[in-house]
């Protein structure tokens, strides 16, 4: 990597995410533990974004993967927990948050709220370089420079409005915009969730091609495992605000380990249209993350659950391929153990 950005070298992780919690408190009558309450939606969560990697986040509505995205992005202060951006904790005087956000850019799903409807696409592209000192000549110039990177000719495109562009053409401009203060880490969260399939294949094949030209590193959300399969180098999931398995995409597709995971994939829609059908994810709903399940969270669906497994919280483990999972049955001591594969993976 020749980013003179980059200060630790290409083995120390762009940004390291460690025991981080974010839980919002929620009040009202009528509420258990006395009205006071929170609903915890990223409770411990740590893992490692690797330079020039694109990790993956997996898991149903609600686990608290669009939580995580907005604490990265310092959107949304963190309880506890730390971020450390190639070796420099963020919000420390070696890193303030003004420097690390300007290396750290989201794409949301939504792509018409995240634009000004009132500002041309270029004024858009080029208002947060002017705003972090940028001449406003060079930053149209850049403006109309990545908006030909992205596949929207600048003379036909700059001085449109958002409400005159597709949702692709628009996902396309946000896109422009998250590079415009040339930043190494992009979050895209659902961010190619809403295009029709056609469009998103192309958008996809875009986030590639820029990944290669910018040296960028990505953390992508979504909930479309084939989609994250196409495009992550490595894959982490999340259950109820915790991660239960982190792997290169090989080792978690074709080996989960965590029966959370294994019963993603089971009910992983075709990547053949024909096959396609709108199951959920996983029979029944997750728990409420007020008062999620003791020990394992996932004990109350899972199909290998053992007493220990209600009492006691399994560790995350790592093994030597780097392949992590949080299950009491990858603890040697723990004495629990696989059931034989049943036809149901998952019960509820
Ligand atoms: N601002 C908020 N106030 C209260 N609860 C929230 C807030 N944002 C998210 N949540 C809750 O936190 C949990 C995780 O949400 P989220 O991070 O959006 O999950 P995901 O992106 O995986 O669907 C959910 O139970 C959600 O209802
Ligand atoms: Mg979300």
């Amino acid at each position: 990597m020749t980013d003179p950005r980059d200060i630790g070298g290409p083995q120390q992780p762009l940004l390291k995410v460690r025991d981080l919690l974010k839980h919002f408190p929620i009040k009202g009558k009528g509420l258990p533990f006395g009205g006071k309450s929170a609903v915890r939606a990223v409770d411990g969560v740590s893992f490692d974004i690797l330079k020039g990697e694109t990790l993956g986040v997996v898991g149903e509505s609600g686990c608290g993967k669009s939580t995580t995205a907005r604490v990265l992005m310092q959107l949304i202060a963190q309880d506890s927990g730390e971020l450390v951006f190639d070796g420099e904790t963020v919000g420390s005087r070696a890193l303030p948050l003004r420097q690390f956000r300007r290396q750290t850019q989201m794409v949301f799903q939504d792509s018409y709220s995240s634009l000004n409807p009132r500002m041309t696409i270029e004024d858009s592209i080029a208002f947060a370089p002017i705003v972090h000192g940028l001449a406003s000549r060079t930053a149209i110039t850049r403006a109309r420079d990545l908006l030909a990177r992205v596949g929207l000719q600048p003379e036909r495109f700059a001085g449109r409005y958002p409400h005159e562009l597709s949702g692709g053409q628009r996902q396309r401009v946000n896109i422009a915009r998250a590079l415009a203060l040339e930043p190494r880490l992009v979050i895209l969260d659902e961010a190619v969730s809403a295009l029709d399939k056609s469009v998103e294949a192309q958008v996809l094949n875009l986030l590639l091609d820029l990944k290669q030209e910018f040296g960028l590193t990505y953390l992508f959300i979504s909930h479309d495992l084939n989609v994250v399969r196409f495009i992550s180098d490595r894959v982490l999931v999340m259950y109820l605000g915790q991660v239960v398995e982190i792997g290169s995409s090989d080792q978690v597709f074709d080996h989960p380990k965590h029966p959370y995971t294994r019963a993603l994939l089971q009910s992983m829609p075709s990547t053949d249209p024909l096959q396609r059908t709108e199951v959920a994810p996983l029979a029944g709903d997750p728990p409420n993350p007020i008062n999620p399940p003791s020990g394992c969270r996932f004990h109350t669906r899972c199909a290998h659950a053992q007493p220990l497994c209600s009492q006691r919280m399994p560790l995350f483990a790592t093994d030597d391929s780097g392949h992590g999972v949080a299950c009491l049955r990858y603890e040697p001591d723990s004495g629990v153990q696989f059931k034989e594969q049943s036809a149901v993976e998952v019960s509820v």
